[in-house]
């Protein structure tokens, strides 16, 4: 069309295509003749070829496309959009699944927006691999944002000079890499990820993905955004096709309206956490599972849009693959706070698209009554344990939970909107005003140095240091563990409440006996001025400096800053215009950064394989490859795979980190053990239980099995994103067809896999599990690869086979 709005202001000559969804959506609408859910007609608005493409939610695996004319690229561009559902097809339409790299740029000509959002952490492997691929340029808009590498010591400015210092290798390769191959990048101190892609890059009806779980945020703009794995960012960046397996939907139908939290019916702190903290607890870390939940109803016009982005955020807490809401005037307030006002108004000429249509049909719908809402904590050690705040105090008793609270912690990318640090604020600064101070630690994380330098200027960030609060870096710091933590030693059980997200056993401070619980912003500051679990600041008093009795009245806050966004220092690094005589720096010396050898392709027949080990219960990416002290090896595949699987429990012992290695009868390490088998040429599996991978996105967990010589991960079922990571990397990722299955198995067990001379989608699999005592259990083993994914396996991973095709 002639509408040309740019998608950012950051960048030039891309642009928002809301024309292409609707001419998709009229192919759509007269092949499927019923309502559509507004997550519908986004994805499939977003469709490679709406003619042909199956249609099924929770069956077909959607091949998605950008969304508007680019001019990015290296080729200069005419402003005209070569329908994509044409040039799409001829570059794309081979045998289903496989995608074709485009062997020049082809594509520059009409190539699009599908937004590729990276963190530091994952960037490295994301950019080391994209950089094994042999391509000149990203072939979308990217950007890379440096937030979590910065450890939280002492207070945000010291944090993060340290922080460059220690990382510079890292900061410097990715400074490098980003200008090299086209793609922004967010200096160290400009903030998290999620935060500057709200406030930058997120506008209503877009399709992004990002590498890191909670890329969902963005859903509060009204954006499908989805967190992946640094694999399927490169492909993404390679311009081929994204795959998703056609989401379930789940409706959540907000009705009813906020209340203060002192009114009497149901008191109420910020109603957007405890609106997920409710949904969590109902749907459980595996409800959302395959699904995107979209929020609708009357009740979405009393939530900030920043408030969305918290609700949509945490919606990665329940596994979903993304959340979402609807285009509303609440975003049209953000967007033009951001200074956005032309995408508010091309987005409400095409409202009708940005909405569900009546009577859509949705696979789940949850009701949530606003007025009835009581606000929650969750936990400890997992996000979905929600007990509302009346019940609270005799959970901690019954379960003898620490009551003293030891630290507070606000903000992050969860929570830490101006409004959410202007209610904290206004809390602390009633709490001082009566003479009390604060019984516990209490730190302050900006999601941006727009958001820091906005609520140093307006005085938020003065009422949180005069009542003693600690202001952290932009960045992740204790949210993702880097935190060096020094009131409790490791071991000892003490209890924390973060208005963070996620709260897995030892996240925050690599102390398994921390028992982390996570709050409204709201909640989490007036605890820190009791001290105590069992205070509910909603009915109970503390007292003054006076003597008298306090009781804290209804937090307060501006939605968005009234004197507008101060943008503070610019962090910002655009590609530059020369990129040829970049070089990217990359040292061979370096434990940190490595550049990667190719997996070889699959060959033999897998037979008498070992289990490395038999995992029991829970077993998250943080346990397969943990974060904290790690996270600096994640561009060196070799040392970072000295942590592979250390979490897991080994089913035959209860321990972590000890497995017999079956072929010498020894015990060790299970990295220690894997490396044996790979040096004798043995490979090797791992036996699993439900939701394994579930938790982050890194491809880490994935890559790292891979590394050490394994060939599959069996397990009762699957997280997605690490699913797909592992078959990425060319690993087998399977389930038992009969759950119960898994207790057949033995860790001591040789066994056997059968069927991969005629691998082939929905054709099951068979295990032989070979017993000591000599006899044999034959199982049946589902898979979801689709045929594109095992030509993946078959050549030893998705990077594999984009070189050959690269090479032609
Ligand atoms: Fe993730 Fe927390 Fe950072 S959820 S993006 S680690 S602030």
């Amino acid at each position: 069309g002639d509408t040309k709005v740019p998608m950012s202001l950051l960048e030039k000559g891309a642009y928002i295509n809301y024309q292409r969804i609707e001419d998709n959506l009229v192919v759509v609408r007269e092949r499927l003749r019923r309502p559509l859910t507004l997550s519908e007609k986004i994805l499939y608005g977003h469709l490679d070829d709406p003619h042909g493409q199956d249609i099924e939610r929770g069956v077909s695996y959607l091949k998605l496309r950008p969304d508007a004319c680019s001019d990015t690229g290296i080729v200069v561009l005419s402003a005209v959009c070569v329908p994509m559902a044409l040039v799409g097809v001829k570059l794309f339409a081979s045998s289903p699944g496989v995608p074709i790299f485009p062997p020049q740029r082809v594509t520059d000509h009409f190539s699009a927006p599908q937004r590729v959002a990276c963190q530091d952490a994952t960037a490295q492997m994301a950019l080391l691999q994209f950089m094994s691929a042999g391509m000149p340029t990203a072939a979308v808009p990217t950007t890379v944002h440096c937030d979590h590498l910065i450890e939280a010591q002492v207070g945000g400015v010291k944090d993060l000079a340290r922080a460059i210092s220690i990382n510079k290798e890292v900061y410097d390769f990715l400074a490098t890499a980003t200008a090299k191959y086209g793609l922004g990048f967010w200096k160290p101190g400009s903030g998290i990820i999620h935060q500057i892609i709200l406030e930058n890059y997120a506008f209503p009806g877009g399709l992004m993905i990002g590498t890191d779980s909670h890329t969902p945020n963005a859903g509060g703009l009204g954006m499908i955004a989805c967190g992946v794995g640094g694999a399927d960012a490169v492909d993404v960046m390679a311009d081929i096709p994204w795959e998703l397996k056609c989401p379930k939907v789940i409706g959540v139908n907000l009705t009813g309206k906020i209340s203060g939290w002192t009114t009497p019916k149901v008191p109420h702190t910020d109603l957007e956490k405890d609106v997920i903290l409710k949904v969590a607890g109902i749907l459980t870390v595996k409800g959302g599972t395959g699904a995107i939940v979209e929020y609708k109803g009357p009740g979405v016009e009393s939530l900030s849009c920043t408030g969305m982005a918290t609700i949509c955020n945490m919606g990665a807490e329940i596994g979903a693959t993304t959340s979402m809401f609807p285009f509303n005037s609440r975003m049209v307030d953000y967007l033009n706070a951001t200074k956005r006002p032309d995408i508010a108004k091309y987005a409400t000429q095409f409202a009708h698209n940005l909405k569900a249509d009546e009577n859509a049909e949705y696979d789940q719908v949850i009701e949530i009554n606003l007025s009835e809402l009581e606000p929650h904590i969750n936990g400890p050690f997992t996000p979905d344990l929600a007990t509302p705040i009346s019940l609270f105090a005799s959970e901690v008793k019954k379960n003898g939970w620490p009551d003293e609270l030891k630290v507070a912690l606000i903000g992050s990318c969860t929570n830490s909107s101006y409004e959410d640090m202007s209610r904290s604020a206004s809390i602390a600064k009633e709490a001082a005003s009566h003479g009390i101070e604060l019984k516990s630690k209490f730190t302050i994380t900006p999601g941006s140095e727009q958001v820091r330098a906005t609520i140093e200027r307006d005085g938020q960030i003065g009422v949180f240091e005069e009542v003693g609060g600690v202001v952290l870096a932009n960045a992740c710091g204790p949210c993702i563990g880097q935190w060096d933590r020094k009131d409790v030693e490791k071991g000892v059980a003490n209890s924390i409440i973060t208005s963070y997200n996620r709260n897995f056993t030892g996240r925050n401070d690599a102390n398994p006996a921390t028992h982390a619980f996570v709050a409204s912003p709201d909640i989490v500051t007036a605890m820190a001025f009791s001290g105590s679990l069992s205070f509910n600041p909603l009915t109970d008093s503390l007292t003054g400096s006076d003597g008298k009795p306090f009781k804290f009245s209804d937090p307060t806050g501006n939605e968005l800053p009234p004197r507008g966004y101060d943008p503070g220092e610019d962090t910002f690094q655009p590609p530059p215009s020369d990129r040829a005589s970049v070089q990217v720096a990359v040292d061979p010396k370096s434990d940190r950064l490595q550049l990667l050898k190719p997996f070889q392709p699959f060959s033999g027949e897998p037979k008498d394989l070992p289990i490395l080990i038999k995992v029991k219960g829970k077993c998250t990416t943080d346990h397969i490859s943990a974060g904290g002290p790690w996270l600096k090896y994640r561009g060196h595949l070799e040392n970072i795979s000295q942590n592979c699987l250390i979490g897991a429990i080994n089913s035959e012992n209860g321990e972590a980190n000890n497995v017999k290695n079956q072929l010498t009868g020894e015990w060790g390490g299970v990295p220690k053990v894997a490396a044996q088998y790979r040096e004798k040429g043995v490979k090797w599996v791992v036996i699993g239980d439900s939701n394994y991978g579930e938790g982050s996105s890194r491809e880490h967990a994935a890559l790292e099995p891979r590394f050490l010589g394994g060939l599959a991960i069996i397990v009762r079922s699957f997280a997605r994103i690490h699913e797909t990571n592992l078959k990425k990397q060319g690993m087998l990722a399977l389930t038992f067809v009969e759950p119960a299955d898994y207790d057949k198995i033995q860790p001591s067990d040789r066994v056997d896999i059968e069927g991969l001379d005629s691998f082939a989608p929905g054709k099951n699999l068979t295990l032989v599990a070979k017993h000591e005592d000599g006899s044999k259990d034959e199982i049946a083993l589902a898979h979801s690869f689709n045929e594109g994914q095992i030509a993946w396996f078959k050549a030893g991973s998705a990077l594999n086979l984009m070189a050959t095709k690269a090479k032609g």
